[in-house]
């Protein structure tokens, strides 16, 4: 039986796309072979790749002047490569510190420059996004870098700055989740297994004029231009990633695009947020305002009570629940595949928990 999994990454697939896979699985599209079998220059792979980043481009409307690529390393392989790629006129970048993969993402540039840490969050455990008035971006940079769903803490932007350098955020956690501007950034990057697909597949979205100014260290695969050049086919690519993304993205069209994927995450969040809020048992310490629509740690009063819940509702069809270690407790993450059942089926048993163990 399938259960309702809130692993914070890779995490759940629509069950569609899954049963559409599984369908294709060894014969696709009367080609006779699997997709996992099959040439990364046939002409059928070839155009799964086309498709994937047309409905890229569709889904978040991206202008013409950006580039798609789809990479391979992960989201921490792109904490390398925008550095070698960007740090290339002033060797300095401003970083907003909201969570421990902006952390991260920060102490990786150190290697190619100076770092200037605009505004840092761990002061209150990274309960809040600073305020964007507040976040006094230099104009001696080469790019301004933010992380726009912090995954471990649950805060998310709401609004995103407008910088004289070039935008760059990590999207890993909440991209395809609502309607963006694309044209605010220079450069969004993103790990697949949230919201687009299995692991294996990384998708930066870069504007034009950024590619091509890598810094001499720059590896060859590291450099956006290898790929941007040969359309994300220089070498073998994540080929069953890429595709299962191909599904995924046209799923969320069938749903109706990005504006009705947002109405129901939002619809999704405020149903467990208010059940949280309305509950002396449970609580949630990010500032309200910037609580992401993805990701929802909570308490209960006590470590014990914790562990008592991920372990009770293991048994009863709730998965991968238990919070990072860096914030404790539960974490919810409510990507887009989790439909609105696992959300009512969780706030039933968090109900049914508070009754056994207030
Ligand atoms: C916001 C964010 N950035 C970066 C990462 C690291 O991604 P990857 O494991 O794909 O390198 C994650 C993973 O959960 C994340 O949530």
């Amino acid at each position: 039986m399938r259960v309702y999994n809130f692993s914070a990454g890779p995490s759940m697939i629509f069950e569609n796309v899954l049963a559409k896979a599984s369908s294709e699985m060894l014969d696709y599209n009367n080609t006779g072979i699997s997709v996992c079998e099959m040439s990364h220059r046939s002409a059928p792979y070839v155009a799964i790749v086309e498709e994937t980043i047309s409905l890229f481009r569709e889904l978040l409307k991206i202008p013409q002047n950006y580039k798609v690529l789809l990479l391979q390393g992960g989201a921490t392989m792109q904490f390398d490569a925008v550095p070698l790629n960007l740090m290339n006129k002033h060797k300095k970048a401003d970083y907003v510190v909201t969570g421990n993969f902006a952390k991260k993402s920060a102490s990786f540039a150190k290697h190619y420059g100076d770092v200037n840490i605009v505004a840092n969050t761990f002061d209150k455990n990274n309960t809040y996004i600073p305020k964007l008035s507040e976040l006094n971006f230099s104009n001696d940079v080469d790019y301004c870098h933010i992380t726009s769903n912090n995954t471990i803490f649950g805060t998310r932007y709401t609004e995103f700055p407008t910088t004289l350098a070039p935008l760059v955020c990590d999207m890993s956690s909440d991209i395809l989740s609502r309607n963006i501007d694309i044209s605010k950034f220079g450069l969004i990057y993103a790990g697949a297994q949230k919201n687009i697909g299995p692991a294996g597949l990384t998708v930066v979205i870069i504007r034009e004029d950024l590619i091509g100014n890598a810094l001499e260290i720059c590896p060859t695969m590291l450099d956006y231009k290898t790929q941007a050049d040969e359309n994300s086919l220089y070498n073998t690519p994540s080929c069953y990633p890429i595709y299962m993304a191909m599904l995924t993205l046209r799923h969320l069209k069938e749903l109706g695009g990005l504006s009705e994927v947002e109405k129901h995450n939002n619809t999704k969040a405020n149903l467990l947020y208010d059940f949280i809020d309305n509950s002396s048992f449970y609580t949630n310490n990010v500032e309200s305002e910037y609580r992401s629509i993805m990701n929802v740690p909570f308490t209960t009063s006590s470590k014990e009570l914790d562990e008592l819940f991920v372990k009770e509702s293991s048994k009863n069809r709730i998965a991968s629940i238990k919070g990072h270690k860096l914030v404790g407790g539960m974490r919810a993450s409510i990507y887009n595949a989790m439909p609105i059942e696992g959300i009512y089926h969780l706030v039933e048993f968090m109900k049914k928990f508070e009754l056994e163990n207030k």
